[in-house]
């Protein structure tokens, strides 16, 4: 009985991504009423404002994605103490063009795995910094950096440790309810944006 539609972008474009995993986990543990889908990032090409008049199908689908669902999860890596590219050129297409900004008024939440101890610390700074210039409500509370090992995720997206599992519950309950805020709020057909 899902209430709430969340679209996910995996940062990784990596088919073995420790972050698609992560992402994995997460719709396992998550509230029963949400509801995931994937928002694909992988096909867009390099973002030029050549573009804003008539963008490529690949940049219509990434919008009308966006538009689809009630709040989007980022789960990301961290690439040379920042977000990786393929990422930030999806942020910037979907912002794009001017006025017409999927971003805007869409509950957002940031997360992020790597086997580092600062678990994507770095890069989720970058990536808040970038949301909030898309005017793009995020989830201050709790952040989350996780620090990957081996097996911490099976393959079928268990958590194997129990205070991560648990903590990591603890995050998507905490994003349902700032969704739900964030829409009281911010009424899903009153989003406006810029
Ligand atoms: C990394 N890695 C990394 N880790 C980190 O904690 N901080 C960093 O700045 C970087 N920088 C970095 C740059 C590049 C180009 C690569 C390929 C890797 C290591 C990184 O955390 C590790 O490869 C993870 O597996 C990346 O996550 P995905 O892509 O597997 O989801």
């Amino acid at each position: 009985m899902a209430r709430y539609k969340v679209g996910y972008i995996v940062g990784s474009l990596a088919t073995a991504s420790i972050n698609r995993m992560l992402s994995k986990a997460l719709i396992r543990l998550a509230p029963p009423d949400l509801e995931f889908v994937e928002i694909p990032i992988k096909d867009l090409p390099l973002y030029s404002y050549d573009y804003d008049d008539d963008f490529p199908a690949e940049g219509r689908a990434l919008k009308d994605a966006i538009a689809a669902v009630d709040a989007v999860l980022f789960v990301t890596p961290e690439y040379n103490r920042s977000i990786p590219g393929g990422l930030k050129n999806a942020i910037d297409w979907a912002s794009r063009p001017w006025g017409d900004n999927s971003f805007s008024g869409k509950p957002s939440a940031v997360i992020g795995a790597s086997p580092g101890a600062i678990g994507t610390a770095v890069a989720q700074q970058s990536l808040r910094s970038v949301l909030g210039y898309c005017n793009a409500p995020q989830m201050n509370h709790p952040e989350a950096y996780i620090r990957f090992r081996p097996g911490l995720i099976t393959d079928a997206g268990d958590v194997t440790d129990a205070g991560t599992e648990r903590f990591l519950r603890h995050f998507m309950e905490e994003f349902r309810e700032f969704i739900v805020r964030v829409l009281t709020a911010l009424p899903r057909h009153a989003m406006a944006s810029r």
